[in-house]
């Protein structure tokens, strides 16, 4: 069956959907699964705009067979080079040996590393078109959205930008592929999730890129991720903007770890003392079972972050050590933050944590608490103390 779809006269999506992959980059879960977005275009010339991940190539090549009926791809567009669409890149130059394939020298690089070396390279520039016949394709550079190489292609004629992984989403297209035919309602998280998780360390890079593009008449959005943009435009174009400057709503993010409740049992009560005064958006998250990339996509939305762990082996528990490396190496931008720990002799989760206060340059509410064990009356005093402080840096 082809899975083909016409988006525009002589345009056609051909992606696919992956609802095997358990965990995308070997690392971030995929509970919605992730779709692959390629796209072609038959003019004069026949250009194809990046690839799927190699595991769906067989029917991604048979689609795209059937489309062409028999004609050649005269262009590659690799407008990304990550894996997961460049995978098909070895097959298509056996099956189209007269392929050119257009990238920046930063393509031409990765590309040798990971598939050989090529011939038929077209590089192109900042400002670079190219003529496909009725249609021409311009090219502008986005680099760090999110690997060095990144750009983005423009059909004029059609005020279609296909956008690399820019505006992409986790989440399989399930029925529609446009934005205003699938249930956004549904892939919300998986939307902001891709954002803070993939995109989220760049967002000075996503400033740049939105001001660069801002210019552009956009009727639509072809990312190779996700929904198909037309109907949300602005929408998702808020919701970017909004992400790569930090800007947060009230409320709080508690992540704990805990081996025998006690730091689960400070973080509830730092919960309900925040609730106390007033505060709604509380997500209370332990480390040892919620995977970060959830938790950091709750991050990315609050600008409170209160974090308790035990001591162990003298440190920091490990879950929240990767938690804290996560997020250092993003450079999550814009928040408060409170801590705590809880010891049954000499601790050691403390001074990780104000370690990563000082590298992660948040504010930091209050002096924190280690607890010794089971809380007392006066533990439970020093949690509020920490909500309270929390609360009057957020309203
Ligand atoms: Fe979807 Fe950065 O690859």
């Amino acid at each position: 069956m082809n899975n083909a779809i016409e988006i525009k006269k002589d345009t056609y999506w051909i992606g696919v959907n992956d609802r095997r992959t358990h965990i995308f980059e070997n690392y971030w879960p995929l509970p919605k699964g992730v779709a692959y977005n390629s796209y072609v275009i038959v003019d004069e010339k026949v250009a194809l705009i990046d690839t799927v991940e190699r595991s769906h190539m067989d029917n991604y090549l048979d689609n795209l067979k059937e489309i062409l009926q028999g004609r050649k791809v005269d262009y590659l567009i690799i407008n990304h080079m990550e894996p997961d669409h460049s995978g098909s890149i070895k097959n298509l130059r056996y099956l189209y040996p007269d392929l050119t394939i257009v990238g920046n020298s930063k393509t031409f690089t990765m590309l040798q590393n990971l598939y050989g070396p090529s011939n038929n390279l077209l590089e192109v520039k900042e400002g670079s078109s190219l003529s496909l016949g009725k249609r021409s394709l311009n090219f502008y550079m986005t680099p760090m959205l999110h690997w060095p190489e990144t750009m983005v292609t423009y059909m004029p004629k059609d005020n279609t930008l296909f956008s690399g992984d820019i505006f992409g989403a986790f989440g399989t297209l399930d029925g529609g592929i446009f934005d205003d035919q699938v249930d956004l309602d549904y892939l919300e998280e998986e939307i902001s999730r891709y954002y803070s998780n993939i995109v989220g360390k760049y967002g000075v890079p996503a400033q740049s890129a939105l001001k660069k593009l801002g210019g552009l008449t956009l009727e639509m959005i072809c990312s190779t991720h996700g929904p198909i943009w037309r109907s949300h435009i602005s929408k998702i174009i808020d919701k970017y903007d909004k992400w790569s400057k930090y800007e947060t709503e009230e409320g709080v993010v508690i992540a704990f770890s805990s081996m025998y409740g006690h730091t689960e049992q400070m973080a509830d009560a730092i919960g309900r003392a925040l609730s106390a005064e007033g505060i709604k958006k509380i997500r209370i998250h332990d480390t040892s079972k919620t995977h970060p990339s959830y938790i950091i996509n709750d991050i990315f939305r609050y600008k409170g972050v209160i974090l308790g762990s035990p001591a162990y082996n003298g440190g920091i528990f490990p879950t929240m050590e990767t938690l804290l490396c996560e997020l250092e190496c993003m450079g999550v931008k814009n928040h408060v933050l409170g801590y705590f720990g809880n010891k049954m002799w000499g601790g050691g989760a403390i001074p990780r944590f104000k370690a990563f206060a000082e590298k992660i340059k948040w504010e930091v509410v209050s002096e924190p608490n280690e607890v010794m064990g089971a809380m007392k009356p006066t533990d439970l005093e020093q949690c509020k103390a920490i909500a309270k402080a929390m609360v009057e840096k957020l309203k």
